[in-house]
């Protein structure tokens, strides 16, 4: 537990965010499926993250840790074997509490040639899986849930044929669109995913760099699909992943709370795909300011933020919904902290995904915020947000989700008397070193 009080200082001064969890998932997974050797920086050590490298040695793949001789800049070395170079697991694969590594795993161990077991932690156990059991079947795969109810543990039985599909997926989700993907790379066809909106798309970007002929396309209807002609070998490359916007969240929306606050933010992400937060904060009047900008494989810049005045538009409302969902999906529990603050009415729409993320996401924000005495009620897709009321100390359940542990320290910032946030140490699912970092923004 940690208790945290009212900021009576301005947070300032400037942070490194450490790598983006999505990125670096994907260098360990598609390193492990390439020829040769794919070497990361910037990668996040944090619990999830160490999950994928656990579950790939287990496969039979060499992973090492060390730093550069000439700067010391920690390294990851990933020792490829090849699309077909796995080995049997010994054992059923773990993968914590981490979403990411469960379904893109499945997507992979479903065109091996050996049977295999998959299951996390009690949190895993309760997502859904049937999103990524339909799909492979499809294809030709063989895996079930153990238990039969459509969860984790996954059974999956090796020695199948797969074959490309078209796929119409109900959901914008990367998750499910990377497995179908990645099970793709070893189908005898080609594979075409359409989701509803465009989701995260690092598994597009990063396979390219890795040598697969995949790419996007948005059509008239406005729908987005991720086809990839498969055959050829990946190949391993040099991954700098940068910071992760995610992380980025926390103290962008503590900066923007807590009066006189000026801070900058090095090198975080700002893919397309997940930087709405950016926009949705600009657009109600926060002063963010990109500098450095670089045009990498991933796009990265410094982000510059100052405390601002925010708002609604001209009728004192705002609305967050659509296709800019999927771009802010991990950031909605932060942005309904800092919509808690301003001075519009805030609706968040379109987003149910919050329901089946490592909690249910708009019960566990809206439930913490009501008690910090936010004017908050929860829809069946969202929430709805009159913002400007004070916020008051109040004991937060993280449930162990690590973003509403993060999320809720950051509320405390802004809110009277003390917070305490019951179970933090869950923050080492995708930040272990955030309460630090915050603490050395407030000097
Ligand atoms: C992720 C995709 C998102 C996101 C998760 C990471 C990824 O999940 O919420 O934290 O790395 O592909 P969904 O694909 O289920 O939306």
């Amino acid at each position: 537990m940690i208790s945290i009080e009212k900021s009576s200082k301005p947070l300032t001064g400037s942070i490194f965010v450490p790598g983006d969890k999505s990125i670096s998932h994907r260098s360990i997974m598609f390193g492990a499926i390439s020829e040769g050797t794919t070497e990361i920086t910037g990668f996040l050590k944090s619990g999830d993250c160490l999950s994928t490298i656990e579950c790939f040695k287990q496969l039979g793949i060499q992973i090492e840790h060390s730093q550069r001789p000439m700067n010391g800049v920690p390294t990851i070395t990933v020792h490829g074997k090849g699309l077909h170079g796995l080995t049997a697991p010994s054992k059923t694969i773990y993968t914590g509490n981490s979403g990411t590594t469960t379904r893109l795993l499945a997507g992979i161990l479903a065109a091996q040639p050996f049977d295999s077991m998959i299951t996390g932690d009690s949190s895993i156990e309760k997502r859904p899986m049937n999103r990524i059991i339909k799909p492979l079947t499809q294809m030709g795969a063989d895996i079930s849930s153990l238990k039969g109810n459509e969860c984790a543990p996954l059974i999956i039985k090796g020695g199948k044929r797969l074959l490309g599909i078209t796929y119409h997926s109900p959901v914008a989700s990367a998750q499910v669109k990377s497995c179908i993907v990645l099970a793709g790379l070893y189908s005898e066809s080609d594979t075409v995913v359409y989701e509803p909106a465009l989701s995260r798309n690092h598994t597009e970007i990063m396979l390219r760099a890795f040598g697969a002929d995949i790419h996007n396309e948005v059509d008239v209807k406005g729908s987005s699909a991720t086809i990839l002609h498969p055959g050829s070998p990946l190949h391993g490359i040099k991954v700098n992943v940068p910071g992760d916007i995610s992380s980025a969240a926390y103290f962008i929306a503590a900066a923007l709370l807590v009066p006189g606050s000026d801070i900058v933010i090095h090198n975080v992400g700002i893919n397309k795909t997940r930087s709405g937060i950016l926009s949705i904060l600009t657009q109600m009047g926060a002063d963010i300011q990109l500098e450095n900008y670089d045009e990498s494989i991933e796009p990265r810049a410094d982000l510059h933020v100052r405390y601002s005045d925010l708002h609604g538009n001209e009728n004192g409302r705002f609305e967050v919904s659509g296709k800019l969902i999927p771009t802010m999906i991990d950031e909605l529990p932060i942005f309904a902290v800092v919509a808690a603050t301003a001075n519009c009415t805030t609706i968040i729409k379109d987003a149910a995904e919050l329901k089946v993320k490592e909690s249910n996401r708009i019960d566990s924000v809206c439930k913490n915020l009501k008690a910090m005495g936010a004017d908050i009620e929860p829809t069946d897709d969202g929430m709805i947000i009159h913002g400007g009321k004070p916020l008051y100390g109040a004991d937060i359940d993280s449930e162990g989700d690590h973003r509403i542990a993060m999320t809720f320290a950051i509320a405390a910032l802004a809110a009277e008397g003390a917070t305490r946030i019951i179970d933090d140490k869950c923050v080492g699912i995708s930040y272990p070193e955030f309460f630090k970092d915050l603490r050395s923004l407030i000097k």
